[in-house]
Formats: structure tokens, C-alpha cells, sequence
């Protein structure tokens, strides 16, 4: 592995800045050389600083890091996740590649149940308090028990049934009370999504949504058809108040921000109907397909884990951002930040030893053209090498005039302005033919260079359906976990969020003290100083219910 490192490391010196628009004329085949296609996805990568010395370097990287046969331990369901001691099994939520799990009965009978709960709400037979069909669903849930079914929701807004979705998901009571105003309890179905069932958000939100309703239907009235639990806790769940047969599983070989394919999907199925959560299963599973057969150069999830391997541990980028031209897929940087960074957001290897180079960059990004008018300044000349992932449909699920090609065609133009940038030259030039005088033209020249050869790839495809958006979200989990086995760390757990819940639950206890005037342990001035802010504050009294 060090070898292949080493040799990467020197192939990097030796191309120094390369110059990719250099590349494109001097290798007429560049574009087919380096474009592939699966799921209906096409991912042309020939505008990232690539050559075909540094491609082969990089898939000797994989190679030395076994990759195939990490990806084959992980379909076979060992326990990758070391760490916790659980297998990762999200692509046997999705048809998976493996057929002879035995977790494959498991996740048939729960979407047989959930197929159920999907029809029985859509088509009014569960109804609330009132005998009325429910108008809308409120899921409260937290991270991987939001971002996915938030995100995706919103991405196939045209395939929007009968059903208006909603997401809670922050502690801040804003979120909830925002989100309920206007809604009928009547009608109002919640989904509390939590795989423990223990996350303080979560479980505060479903309380007052709980005593919400509550105060609507009367003390005497039973809600239980009100609440749906999806949690691999179950005993938490009951506990709760929620029925066991409105309790839909999760397991501990989910994580959390791989689970928008198990029941934490249940507000995409009630969103789009049973039949759209399936193709976007089935999008999922055909990259499952090729992801487990394709040689690694062919492999689109590998070439997005290699490209990013070569941005940050030999271009040296330190973040990645990722513009979705497609405004129903405006969450889809929020939903990757949570994916990448929660997992390869590392800084031990799997033997607990410091790694020796850096891992996972920062991903950030919005939809296409907005970032256009505010951060795109800095991709274009900024200091600093942020790698782009333009992502595009060539058609509109709305077609209105021409504003779906103005689209495609500014997603175009920002990859052509990051390769080719301007000149000196050119815009000397260009303020000289506006008549700007000779001492004006040197001195504004050099503010309107943009250098140019800034690496990007594009990812596009006919139409965001839910099947090319399973396709694209499994592009992205394959590619995370391609690049962990390369940088060698776990991305399945995340130790790192826990010391800020232990210490938040350590400042809660002692604000509780002293609001009754006792005190027990002290912190850090600045957290003392806040606390007492807090404490004199007039705003702060404990308001139960709604
Ligand atoms: O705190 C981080 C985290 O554990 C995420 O990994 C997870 O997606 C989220 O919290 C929500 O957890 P749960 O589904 O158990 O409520």
C-alpha cells in the first residue's frame, strides 16, 4: 500500500500544475478515455486533472488497498464495522447483490408492512381521531432519520401524491411550531423515525407533538393511530406510547445515513406511492449491480472515490462542492454532508493508529444557478482548489419556455469557465475594446483573471426519476465506502458526535440545579458566562406542553 502511495505521490510531483486544457489537445480520445455510463447515469470525468499515468497509478492504489475484496466483504455481510461489531447491509435493503442473506426475509416481510401502512393511509382507510383520511404527515426524526427522506421527497416532487410531507427534525421548538401551524391534528399523521430511540430531539418533538394533538382531541381520546415508529428499539418505542403494530423495524446493520431504503423511507412511500419508493430501490440496486461487477476503471462509484483520493491527498483540496442543477435536488448537498463527513470524517485508522495523510474534505454545494450569484466568486478565483460535481438532467419534469436549457446551458458554461478561466491577455483585451484607457486596463486587468483549470466531472441523465436518483444517491454511498477502504478507517460508526451529547446532557443537570438554587459542578468561564446569560434571561421559563 505505501508503494502504491509512494508511486502516486511521485506522479503527482512529476505532473506538478497540470495543465487540462493542455490534456484535452493533445489526447483526442481524452473525453471517451476518461466518460462511463451505468444506471443510466453518464459520468464524464475528463475535465479533472487526470492522466492516463495518474489514472493507473490510482487503480494500483485500489488495487493495493484490496478493494474488491473489501466490496465483496461487505456485500457477504461481514462485520466491516469493527468498531460496533455490525455488519453493513444497506444494499440488501434495496433487492440487494447478495441473495442469500438471511437479512433479505427480514427486509421482505418489513416492506411487505410498510406497503401496507403506505396503502392503507393513502387510500383513507387509517384514519385519525375523527374518522377523517390524513392530509398530512409530520416525520420527526434527526440526521439519517431526516436528511434522506427529506431530501428525496423534495427531489420527486413531481411524483407527489395525495399526502403533504413535512420534517422535523431540530430541538429548537421553532421547527415544530413552525411546522404545525396550519395543520389540522385531525388529519395529521406523525412518523417519529429514531433507529434508538433514545436522541433527545427526536423524542422532545414527539412529545409535543404528542401533547399537540392531545390538547385538540380531548384528555379521554385514544391517538395511537395518530404515531408510527420506525426504530430498531422497540421496548424505547412502546415505551413511547406507540403501538406495536405501528412499529416498523430498523437493525443495527443500517446506519443511519444509509437507511432511506429501509422504513425510515416511509414518508418518501407515502410522499410518491409505493410503486415510486420501489423504482427508487430498484435505481439503487442496479448501481449495487454494477458497483459489485464492474472492473474498478469502469467502476463509476471508484472513479468518484479515486478522483477524490487524487484532490485531496495530492492536489491537497481540503473541501469539495457539489452543485446539483436541478432544484428539487437542492438538499442533496445537506443529505451528502451527513453521508461523507459522518463517515470519512476520520482520523485514526482501523487499527486505531493516526492516519498519515489526510481523509475526508469538506463537502458543501446548492442547487445550480443559485450558487451562481453568491459562492461561486471563490471557485472561480479563489485561492484555494475545490473540486466540483456538476449534477444534470437534460429534461425538465416542468417545461416552461426555455428556462429548463438556460439552465443546462449556465451548468455548462461554470465547467467551461473552471477549465478555461481568462487570461491576462484576454482580459487586457477585453477592456481595451471597451475603451478603457491604458492606465485603467493595467490596472483592473489582473482583477478579471480567472485562471482556470480548475478540476470538475459531470454527472447526467435524462430526468431526476426516483430511479436515477437511487442510481445517483448509491453512486455516492459506494463511492464514501471506496474511499475509506482506501484511506483504511471505518466509515460505518461515528464516536466523534457523542462527547458534545455527554457534555449537553452534563449542562442540562446543572442548569436544573441551579434553577432550583442549587449548584453543583462548574465549566470554563465562557460556558459559565453563557450559562448565566441564560439563567437571568427573562425568556426562560419551561412552558410544558402546547
Ligand atoms: O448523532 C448522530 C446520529 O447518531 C446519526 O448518526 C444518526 O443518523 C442520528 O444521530 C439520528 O439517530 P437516531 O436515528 O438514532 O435518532
Amino acid at each position: 500500500m505505501l508503494e502504491a502511495w509512494e508511486a502516486l505521490a511521485h506522479i503527482g510531483h512529476e505532473q506538478g500544475n497540470l495543465d487540462i486544457r493542455a490534456q484535452f489537445e493533445s489526447d483526442p480520445e481524452r473525453l471517451a478515455r476518461f466518460s462511463r455510463q451505468a444506471a443510466g447515469l453518464t459520468l464524464d470525468f475528463s475535465r479533472h486533472s487526470v492522466t492516463p499515468e495518474s489514472w493507473r497509478g490510482l487503480l494500483a492504489l485500489a488495487a493495493a488497498a484490496k478493494l474488491p475484496q473489501a466490496i465483496q466483504q461487505m456485500l457477504a455481510g461481514e462485520p466491516i464495522n469493527h468498531t460496533e461489531g455490525r455488519k453493513v447491509l444497506h444494499c440488501a435493503l434495496r433487492g440487494g447483490a447478495n441473495k442469500s442473506l438471511a437479512e433479505n426475509e427480514l427486509v421482505e416481510s418489513a416492506r411487505q408492512r410498510m406497503a401496507g401502512l403506505v396503502c392503507s393511509v393513502m387510500t383513507g382507510e387509517r384514519t385519525g381521531y375523527s374518522g377523517e383520511a390524513f392530509t398530512d404527515v409530520v416525520n420527526i426524526g434527526i440526521g439519517g432519520s431526516d436528511l434522506g427522506p427529506a431530501m428525496v421527497s423534495e427531489a420527486l416532487t413531481p411524483y407527489q401524491q395525495r399526502l403533504n410531507l413535512h420534517f422535523v427534525s431540530n430541538v429548537d421548538p421553532s421547527h415544530l411550531v413552525n411546522t404545525l401551524k396550519g395543520l389540522n391534528p385531525a388529519t395529521t399523521l406523525f412518523v417519529v423515525a429514531s433507529k434508538t430511540f433514545t436522541t433527545l430531539e427526536t423524542l422532545s418533538n414527539a412529545r409535543a407533538a404528542q401533547a399537540w394533538l392531545q390538547a385538540a382531541a380531548g384528555a379521554d381520546c385514544t391517538l395511537s393511530d395518530h404515531f408510527v415508529a420506525v426504530s430498531s428499539n422497540v421496548a424505547k418505542a412502546e415505551e413511547f406510547g406507540i403501538h406495536q403494530e405501528s412499529i416498523y423495524p430498523m437493525w443495527d446493520w443500517v446506519g443511519g445515513r444509509y437507511s432511506l431504503w429501509s422504513a425510515i423511507g416511509l414518508p418518501i412511500a407515502l410522499a410518491v406511492g409505493w410503486d415510486n419508493f420501489e423504482s427508487l430501490c430498484e435505481g439503487a440496486s442496479a448501481m449495487d449491480q454494477h458497483f459489485s461487477s464492474a472492473s474498478a476503471g469502469d467502476n463509476l462509484p471508484v472513479i468518484l472515490a479515486l478522483l477524490e483520493i487524487w484532490s485531496v491527498n495530492v492536489l491537497g483540496a481540503q473541501s469539495h462542492a457539489v452543485l446539483p442543477y436541478d432544484q428539487n435536488l437542492s438538499q442533496l448537498p445537506a443529505f451528502l454532508q451527513q453521508l461523507t463527513m459522518e463517515s470519512n470524517g476520520k482520523r485514526v485508522d482501523r487499527d486505531g493508529h493516526s492516519l498519515e495523510r489526510a481523509s475526508c474534505p469538506v463537502v458543501w454545494g446548492a442547487a445550480g444557478t443559485n450558487g451562481q450569484h453568491s459562492f461561486h466568486q471563490l471557485l472561480h478565483q479563489g485561492t484555494q482548489p475545490v473540486p466540483v460535481d456538476f449534477i444534470v438532467p437534460m429534461q425538465s419534469h416542468n417545461p416552461l419556455a426555455d428556462q429548463h436549457t438556460h439552465l443546462v446551458t449556465n451548468c455548462m458554461a461554470q465547467a467551461r469557465a473552471l477549465l478555461y478561466g481568462k487570461s491576462l491577455e484576454q482580459a487586457t483585451q477585453e477592456l481595451r475594446d471597451a475603451g478603457y484607457s491604458e492606465d485603467e486596463v493595467v490596472a483592473l486587468a489582473p482583477h478579471k483573471v480567472l485562471p482556470g483549470n480548475r478540476p470538475s466531472l459531470t454527472i447526467s441523465y435524462d430526468k431526476t426519476t426516483p430511479y436515477t436518483l437511487g442510481a445517483l444517491l448509491a453512486l455516492y454511498e459506494h463511492k464514501v465506502f471506496v474511499s475509506s477502504v482506501i484511506w483504511q478507517l471505518n466509515a460505518f460508526d461515528q464516536w466523534g458526535v457523542e462527547l458534545g451529547k455527554q457534555i449537553g446532557v452534563e449542562i442540562y443537570r446543572e442548569i436544573e440545579q441551579r434553577r432550583k438554587g442549587e449548584r453543583g459542578a462548574s465549566f470554563d468561564p465562557s460556558t459559565e458566562a453563557l450559562l448565566a446569560q441564560l439563567l437571568n434571561s427573562t425568556n426562560n421559563e419551561v412552558v410544558e406542553g402546547f
